[in-house]
Order: structure tokens, then C-alpha cells, then sequence
């Protein structure tokens, strides 16, 4: 058989009108697309040829059920033909994922270097079933031979601003899974929400986890709606959702915020505060409902005075919360957060003030940078590292932080000449908060960031030298949800951006097209309708 070699999306619309286009994304390292169909039906069997690939085969069979209606017969002993075969190859990789793939008039072979490799092949034979709900599933002809470019590829989830149930973390999970993407962020506690039950302190989330209302409209906001909004998750939810993503080889990084972003801990337990007798403060320009007494959760936006006092109630309130924390997540890395922290109350405390003294700290953002040390300090002595926003870089880096550069890419790359592992998340290229459009089309948080930017997005500065490139493990980008409150909203502001994310951080820099991603975003398109994701068209 004559082969047809494109690294790109080809065609074969005019022989099998119900074939897909070949178009997967992000686009594999190589491609070759042959002649000739291959087809999947409720008879077609998967073979584990190797052990442990059981993730890869459930994840199929559970997404051909929701799709087409039929699951596949998984076996472990036979010969390869007419089946679905998942094995292993050693390609020798260093970044989990690699994969080979091929589908002939045999079957379909895929073989990873590792089971979370086979996962990967899974996808991208997921992206060459047709979109729509028919019983026998043509798919083309292929050689893939496949490998990621980041070892971190990231996507960060507020639910403080506003919650989403566990059943949708599940689903913004398999988003990540099905983009070939490994860590799951999960941003849980803010000055709106606190939303991880912590056994030791249960007004974390009885009183933490719900505020009295929200503003409408753009900050400052027109009005209140008065609507008493939250939600936290329960520990057996959290172990449930840490599972979910393992079995689809994602990371689930919690970020416990301190020292700033703390409302919502301190209307808990106000002792927590520099001054815990005065009452919560909020922008007079936002309107509130309800009473103002004492220590309340946060009803506006932005970045509040009120933060952790670097008090010993308050290291042993941390060392206690983190315990459950790292209890729940085996991640080898934990977010403290670290950003946003005004200095306000710190400067007017005496406690304070005498600390740095005590501690011949310079000012208080060599008080900032104690506070992250010591829980650095803490966390390291129970196996992990910490990352933190790359405010963490102010007052001087803990000596093992890993650093996320948001604002722009100068603190990602000052850690980088550190020799700090370094994650990119610039607003300006992956902040999925940020408007799609020109004026915005619907309520954002504000700023621009088209498809476009973020298909050209290079991870690694030019800034950087050969030696000190390698800090930069990845990007992620981030989804903070002030201005989105419902999942139709999140799915808008995340496709097709998150999909053009996938490709700058797997495929080789030197294939990346815009021209092709955007053709192939035309098959994407009919995805998500058939999947029912909601997108920007
Ligand atoms: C951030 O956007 N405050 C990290």
C-alpha cells in the first residue's frame, strides 16, 4: 500500500463519508495517515497485552458508553487481530506519556512507554472516532509515534470565588485528561470561600464556606443579590476526586492560600487576623448584604487587608490544616500560594513589627518571606515542595520553592537564574478569565487574550540560557472564577483556548501552525458539540 506521509490534518471525506478528518490535538509528533478504514463496533474486543493498563480501557469503554451507546469486552489473553490491543513499547522517554499507535485492516495497537502513554494513545484514538452517535465507528488508517514536550502541563480551577460541585471538578478533570494535560490545580480556599473540610476546624467550611451575597455586575458591582452562596467538599470527596484523576495519570495540586486571601479563614476563626475585634472591611463602593459585624466572608472582588497574623495560633492552625491536606494529596508538590498580600495590617501591628525586629527581618516582605519559609520548612520535613505565586520571589525565594510566574514572565525567569523550578501562567498568555474578545462579548474579569495568543505562546523565555531553561517545567493556565458562576460560562471561556494551551505544551515547537490548528479546530468544533462542551465559536 502506497502511504501518504502528512504531519498534518488530511482527509479522506470523499471515500467514507462517515470518516473523520484526521485532525488530533496537539498535534503528535508524527503522523502518518494511510488509506483505508478500520472499524469499531459493540463486537470488537480490547486486549490488555500488558498489566495495568486497566485505567486506559475503562476510560474507553466508560466514553464509547456515554457516546455511542456500547462498551467493548476487555480480555487479556489472545492474539492481537481485530482487536484493540494496549501494551507497552520502551521508547526511553524521560517525560511520562510517550506512545506508538497504529491502525490497520488488523486493528488498532497501541503502546506506551508507560501506562500513562497508553492513556495518551487512548485519546488519540478518541479524537479519530466520528462525532456522531452511530453503532459501527470507522476509523482511519494511522502510524503515530507520539511524546510530550512539558513534563507540567497544567490547568488551575478557583472554586472560592464560586463552587462547582464534585461531579463537575470530575468532568474539568477529563477536559484535562483529554488534552493530554497531567496536573489539575485546584485552587480551594479564598477570602469568598473556604472549601476543603478540615476535621480539626469544621467552621472552616460551616462558616468559611458560605458568604451572605454576591456583588452583580463588574466590580465594584451595582447591587447585592443577597443570595447566601457556597459549598465546600467533604474529605471523602476530595480522596474520590484525587482518584478520579490518577486513574487518568493527573496530579491534583491543592493551593492553600496564605499568608493573604485568608477571609474566609479568619470570619472561621478570627484569631487567625492581626485584629481579630475589628470588623471585616470592604470596598464602601461595594454593596453588602447583611450585617458588617465582626469577621465576615467576602462579598466583592479583589484583594483585602485582612491577612494570616504571623502568630503561633496561626503556624499551628497552618501545620494542623496542611496535616489533612497532605493526608488527602499524594502530590509532590503543594501550593501555598503566596500572592496578593498587602502589608497593611502587618505594618500597623506592634506584634508584628517587634517580630521583625526579633527575627532582623528587613521590612514586612521580609516578614512574607519568613511566613513562606517556615511553612516551606514544614512541608519539606513532611516529603513535599512547595510552589508558590512568584510574589514569593519578594523578600527572597524559600530555598526549595518552585515559582509560578503570573505576573508576566520576569519572575519565572529571575527563579529560572536561581535555579528554581519554574511553571509559567502570564496573564498575558494563559489567563482564561480574560476576555475573548474586543469588547468583551460577555461579564470577564476584563483584559484580552484571544485563541490566537495562546496558540503562539512559547513557554520558555529568550531571556533564558541553555543551562537554565530546563527550570521551566512548564505552563498552566489559569481559571479564576469572580465573573464565572455557572459551567456553560467556564466552558466558554475555556474552549477553544484550553485546546490551543494543549498544543504549545505537547508538540514539538517547530510543528506548531497556526493555520493548521485553525482547520483542525473545525473538526474540534463538531467534538465539542458532540461531546456537549460548551465553547467560543
Ligand atoms: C493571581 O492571579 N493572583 C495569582
Amino acid at each position: 500500500m502506497k502511504k501518504l506521509v502528512f504531519t498534518f490534518l488530511f482527509a479522506f471525506g470523499l471515500s467514507n463519508a462517515q470518516t473523520q478528518e484526521v485532525s488530533i490535538i496537539p498535534q503528535p509528533v508524527k503522523l502518518v495517515v494511510e488509506k483505508g478504514n478500520y472499524t469499531i463496533n459493540s463486537k470488537t474486543q480490547i486486549l490488555l497485552a500488558g498489566t495495568g493498563l486497566e485505567n486506559s480501557a475503562n476510560f474507553l469503554n466508560d466514553f464509547l458508553q456515554q457516546f455511542y451507546g456500547f462498551k467493548l469486552r476487555v480480555v487479556s489473553k489472545g492474539d492481537f487481530k481485530n482487536k484493540i490491543v494496549l501494551n507497552y513499547e520502551k521508547m526511553e522517554y524521560p517525560i511520562a506519556g510517550a506512545y506508538q499507535m497504529h491502525v490497520n485492516k488488523e486493528g488498532v495497537y497501541i503502546a506506551g512507554d508507560n501506562a500513562t502513554g497508553t492513556f495518551y494513545g487512548v485519546q488519540s484514538l478518541i479524537q479519530l472516532l466520528p462525532t456522531e452517535k452511530i453503532q459501527n465507528l470507522p476509523i482511519p488508517f494511522v502510524q503515530i509515534e507520539d511524546k510530550p514536550r512539558f513534563a507540567y502541563r497544567g490547568m488551575h480551577l478557583d472554586v472560592g470565588r464560586h463552587f462547582f460541585p464534585t461531579s463537575y471538578v470530575k468532568k474539568y478533570i477529563d477536559f484535562i485528561a483529554m488534552h493530554k494535560m497531567n496536573t489539575f490545580q485546584w485552587h480551594l480556599t479564598e477570602d469568598q470561600g473556604w472549601r476543603i473540610e478540615i476535621k480539626k476546624y469544621p467552621k472552616l467550611t460551616s462558616v468559611g464556606g458560605f458568604r451572605n451575597g454576591t456583588i452583580v455586575g463588574h466590580f465594584p458591582g451595582k447591587s447585592n443579590d443577597g443570595i447566601r452562596d457556597g459549598g465546600f467538599y467533604t474529605q471523602e470527596e476530595v480522596k474520590d476526586i484525587v482518584k478520579y484523576a490518577a486513574d487518568r495519570y493527573i496530579s491534583v495540586i491543592p493551593e492553600i492560600e496564605l499568608p493573604g486571601h485568608a477571609s474566609a479563614a479568619i470570619a472561621a476563626y478570627p484569631k487567625l487576623s492581626c485584629f481579630p475585634d475589628s470588623s471585616t472591611k470592604h470596598p464602601s463602593k461595594s454593596p453588602w448584604f447583611g450585617t458588617t459585624e465582626g469577621k465576615q466572608v467576602q462579598q466583592t472582588w479583589g484583594v483585602f487587608e485582612d491577612v494570616f497574623a504571623p502568630t503561633e495560633y496561626t503556624f499551628n492552625f497552618l501545620q494542623d490544616v496542611l496535616d489533612e491536606v497532605l493526608q488527602l494529596f499524594p502530590s509532590k508538590y503543594i501550593h501555598i500560594g503566596g500572592d496578593e498580600c498587602p502589608k497593611t495590617a502587618w505594618k500597623k501591628s506592634e506584634f508584628c513589627q517587634q517580630m521583625i525586629k526579633d527575627n532582623n527581618l528587613k521590612d514586612e516582605h521580609g516578614l512574607q518571606s519568613y511566613f513562606i519559609q517556615r511553612i516551606e520548612k514544614y512541608l519539606n520535613s513532611k516529603g513535599r515542595q512547595i510552589i508558590g505565586w512568584d510574589e514569593i520571589l519578594e523578600g527572597g525565594l524559600a530555598p526549595n520553592a518552585a515559582v509560578m510566574s503570573w505576573r508576566g514572565e520576569s519572575g519565572g525567569i529571575a527563579a529560572a537564574k536561581q535555579k528554581h523550578v519554574v511553571i509559567m501562567t502570564p496573564t498575558t498568555y494563559v489567563y482564561f478569565d480574560y476576555a475573548q474578545t474586543k469588547p468583551e462579548d460577555s461579564l470577564t474579569i476584563g483584559g484580552y487574550l484571544p485563541l490566537k495568543d495562546v496558540y503562539n505562546y512559547e513557554p520558555i523565555p529568550k531571556q533564558l540560557s541553555k543551562d537554565d531553561e530546563k527550570y521551566v517545567i512548564g505552563a498552566q493556565a489559569n481559571l479564576w472564577t469572580e465573573y464565572i458562576a455557572n459551567t456553560k460560562k467556564l466552558e466558554y471561556m475555556l474552549f477553544p483556548r484550553m485546546t490551543a494551551l494543549s498544543e504549545v505544551l505537547w508538540s514539538p515547537k517547530e510543528s506548531k501552525d497556526w493555520n493548521m490548528f485553525e482547520k483542525k479546530l473545525g473538526v474540534q468544533f463538531k467534538r465539542y458539540d458532540f461531546w456537549n462542551w460548551n465553547y467560543r465559536k
